[in-house]
């Protein structure tokens, strides 16, 4: 399992009821370990490539038969999610929060209830080069967390 990915869920904070979405999910391994610590809560993800979200799908299916995740193939700039809210939205390494964050933060944030919060976890090129984990916590604590509170 991904010490990458278990770090970044560590700092999502989450409480068992909580209603996340993931944003760039691809092989879904962070949504395995979000759906590890959930009890009542459900997680929605989705990826452009149907191919990542085929196999996010095949490697959390016992979560998506217990009703605690789905999983959609759609671009962040096409979703449409209707009035579902969450609590947590996040997203790890999605090209469109490095490129352009105040747009991400505009579409994702109309999804979110009341008290939710943002995550999104990109490398800093200050960092390249440097270890994976450092540079995702380096950029989380500056760049991405917006709270509705
Ligand atoms: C670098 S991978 C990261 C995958 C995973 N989050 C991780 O950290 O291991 C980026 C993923 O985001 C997806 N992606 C990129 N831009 C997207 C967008 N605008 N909307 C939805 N998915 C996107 C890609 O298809 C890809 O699966």
């Amino acid at each position: 399992m991904s010490e990458r990915l278990r770090s970044v869920v560590e700092q999502l904070d989450l409480r068992p009821d909580d209603r996340v979405l993931e944003i760039g999910c691809g092989h879904g391994v962070a949504a395995t370990l979000v759906c590890e610590r959930l009890d009542g809560g459900h997680l929605t993800a989705v990826d452009r490539s149907a191919k990542m979200i085929e196999a996010a799908i095949r490697r959390n299916a016992p979560y998506i038969e217990a009703g605690k995740a789905e999983f959609f193939v759609s671009a962040l700039e096409d979703l449409d999610l209707g009035d579902r809210r969450f609590d947590k939205i996040f997203a790890v390494r999605v090209g469109l929060f490095h490129r352009d964050p105040d747009r991400a933060r505009a579409i994702v944030e109309r999804w979110l209830s009341a008290g939710g919060a943002v995550f999104a976890f990109v490398d800093s090129p200050a960092r390249r080069g440097a270890a994976v984990e450092t540079s995702l916590v380096t950029r989380v604590g500056r760049l991405a967390r917006t709270s509705a509170r």
